[in-house]
């Protein structure tokens, strides 16, 4: 037997400001399925991960929702560790990048780089908010587009012609932070000497760390030539204070990635058994892989080993990249529903439906994976109710009632048995190089062969004749033994339904190596049913969900949650219109005549408005701050009514009302002064 490796895996770590959704569960599940082969195969493997906590995102978006930002990072930290545990994905440990243990490393590694003489200072000219009184990111800025003139763009790129450019050439500049016209002002910054690291980098990177596609893409920039990396902020910035320089912050992407160590740390104080330099010092024999999307490759693939070498630590061993998830063949949209939390999946579906199906799609490239959900639906239920489970129900009732539930010792079909006994190797390769579909698709076909061989020898008739008990207990002891090998096999993916078939087999956790082996003269549990079909039904009241959630962000106006790239959503409100474009929009008094919960939906509630002239019917995400909507009766408040009616689950929404406040109890309807009349235009 080989010594277990010792391998640490991380994902990307999450932003602290946004909902986790489908898109970053491809990812998560990815790793954790990888991490579950290794435990199983009995490898000394741990995965840790944590909050992104920091940046001007976050600070941001804490000073609007009226906390601090310690607070909004405890509050997304629950929520995410929630959705994760609920996803099985089973971290050894989720920490924060915003932790004591990530400040010391932070700390450390700046000044072994500095003192090595790889951090240089220079003053640089940045666009300053007057009136927050804080430098301005590219993203914080908005104006015209100096090649095409479209208003309303980034600092950094135009969404209509695709320009890039500095933000100093933006016409009409905005902050989009207070609307304020910024002014430039100087200030020193912190570079981090990547060309420090050409030579370094060009050997690593082609040295097996990476997919090709991804060092081919690295490969480009180098010959290019590396720039000098700016990792320092000026107050007023959420983060760490940069060692004897008051008033000048680590940029985040400088300490995120050295959360991947500090979570590390966090554990090793509770875990004897691991030892942080036996996985971080320069000598390290651990294995390292960081697993992530192919958006931020230049942090992992050069800024990270680049730091990571100058502060005189290891390297990782792989880069493991993914490409994005689509919907339906689309990118993930909100107005089709297809922006799926992933709360808002858990509360319809099981998460080992999704975690199945991503495995079956998932290979070793940075190719996009392509979530169809009518596939999705037809995937999971031919497979692995229709395949894997089925194998066991159409054979345990026998065992139950013509044998007491013992499986006898006989095995009916040794060239299969033989034939699951060969194909592990393969399909361990295929986990260990990341090639789940193929995984898969070798699993799929040991389970075809499997119910090939149970429906030709049919014990269902084999029982109903006489004598013919003992070869109905082979048969059906066989068939347990086979779905026992497949659940061997699919257990990293599929976590749940090995347990429920560990109780129904009775059998202590099952490891890779036990495929070597089959039950005889084994006592089973009564057989519970493993996993049901997923209802279409299920599928679409869960993109109707997604769609409720925008309507419900769209109301309560501060909690439309930005994703991606951890800078602040587009914020619609803080964007300067024409006149004309205001006047398009039709605002009326409404007087609310009856106002009711809707059934089946969280956030909801049904408004029949009386506008003057007509009724409208309006579904509004403000039931979190009125309980008892009876109370909104008789009552006027304000609406949108030339809003194109939009059909959710529950019925048409014909406009919408309008509220203020962050969410939760604090929404606050808006009312005309007394003695307005339902209908009157607001001008
Ligand atoms: O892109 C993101 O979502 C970042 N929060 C990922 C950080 S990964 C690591 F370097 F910390
Ligand atoms: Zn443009």
């Amino acid at each position: 037997m080989s010594e277990p490796r010792k391998i640490l895996v991380t994902s990307a770590l999450p932003y602290a400001n946004g909902s986790i959704h489908l898109g970053h569960m491809l990812e998560y599940i990815q790793t954790d399925m990888w991490v579950r082969f290794q435990k199983h195969r009995g490898n000394q493997c741990t995965y840790v991960c944590a909050d992104d906590a920091h940046g001007s995102a976050i600070m941001l978006r804490a000073e609007k929702e009226g906390i601090t930002p310690e607070q909004l990072i405890a509050n997304v930290q629950a929520e995410h560790s929630a959705d994760f545990a609920e996803f099985l994905v089973d971290f050894d440990n989720f920490h924060s990048t915003h932790a004591e243990e990530n400040r010391e490393l932070s700390s450390q590694i700046y000044l072994k780089l500095r003192d090595a003489g790889h951090i240089a200072t220079r003053s640089i000219t940045q666009y300053f908010d007057p009136q927050k009184q804080m430098f301005l990111a590219d993203r914080f800025i908005k104006g015209t587009c100096p090649k095409c003139g479209t208003e309303d763009q980034y600092g950094d790129n135009c969404e209509k012609c695709g320009a890039t450019y500095a933000p100093t050439d933006l016409k009409n500049p905005k902050s989009a932070i207070s609307g304020a016209t910024p002014v430039l002002k100087d200030s020193q910054h912190f570079f981090f000497k990547l060309p420090d690291f050409q030579q370094m980098l060009q050997t690593w990177t082609r040295s097996g760390t990476l997919q090709d596609a991804v060092a081919n893409k690295i490969a480009e920039w180098l010959d290019v030539g590396l720039q000098q990396w700016d990792i320092s902020r000026d107050a007023p910035y959420f983060g760490f204070e940069i060692p004897d320089e008051p008033g000048k912050y680590f940029y985040v992407w400088l300490d995120a990635p050295i959360g991947y160590m500090a979570s590390f740390k966090n554990l090793c104080a509770r875990r004897p058994e691991l030892d942080f330099d036996a996985y971080w010092a320069k000598d390290s024999t651990a294995e390292l892989y960081h697993f992530i999307g192919k958006d931020i490759v230049n942090f992992h693939a050069l800024f990270w080993p680049a730091m990571l070498e100058g502060a005189g630590y290891r390297k990782p061993t792989g880069i493991n990249v993914h490409g994005y998830l689509t919907v339906n063949g689309q990118k993930m949209s909100k107005s089709r529903g297809t922006f799926i939390k992933a709360r808002t999946y858990l509360d319809h579906l099981s998460p080992e439906y999704l975690r199945y199906y991503y495995a079956s799609k998932l290979g070793r490239g940075v190719d996009d994976l392509d979530l169809n959900l009518e596939d999705f639906v037809q995937k999971v239920n031919s497979d692995l109710v229709g395949k894997v489970v089925n194998i066991a129900s159409r054979c345990a009732g026998f065992i139950h009632k013509g044998n007491a539930g013992v499986l006898v010792d006989s095995n009916a079909a040794p060239e299969l048995t033989e034939a699951f006994l060969a194909a592990a190797p393969s399909i361990a390769d295929a986990y260990e190089v990341r090639d789940f579909a193929r995984a898969m698709r070798e699993i799929m076909g040991l389970a075809d062969r499997a119910n090939a061989w149970i429906a030709d020898k049919a014990p269902w008739s084999l029982n109903k004749q006489e004598g013919k008990q003992e070869e109905v207990q082979a048969i059906c002891a066989t068939g347990v033994n086979l779905f026992r090998q497949l659940v061997i096999f699919l257990k990293p993916v599929l976590p749940l339904l090995a347990a429920d078939a560990e109780a129904f087999l009775n059998v202590a956790p099952l490891t890779w190596n036990d495929h070597t082996t089959l039950l005889a003269n084994h006592q089973l549990n009564e057989f519970k049913p493993l996993m049901t079909r997923i209802d279409p039904v299920k599928v679409q009241a869960m993109t109707d969900a997604s769609k409720e959630d925008l309507a419900a962000s769209q109301t309560d106006t501060g909690t439309a949650a930005p994703q991606g790239n951890g800078e602040l959503a587009k914020d619609p409100l803080s964007a300067e219109i024409e006149f004309d474009a205001f006047a398009a929009v039709d605002l009326r008094v409404a007087l609310i005549l009856k106002a009711e919960a809707v059934e089946g939906a969280d956030k909801l509630l049904r408004l029949t408005l009386d506008i003057g002239d007509e009724q409208r019917n309006v579904f509004s995400g403000i039931k979190s701050a009125y309980p008892d909507p009876a109370k909104l009766e008789g009552r006027l408040t304000m609406m949108i009514a030339n809003l194109k009616p939009r059909k959710m689950r529950f019925g048409i929404s014909e406009g919408m009302v309008m509220a203020a406040g962050p969410g939760g109890a604090e929404i606050y309807l808006l009312s005309p002064d007394s003695g307005a009349k339902p209908g009157q235009r607001i001008k």
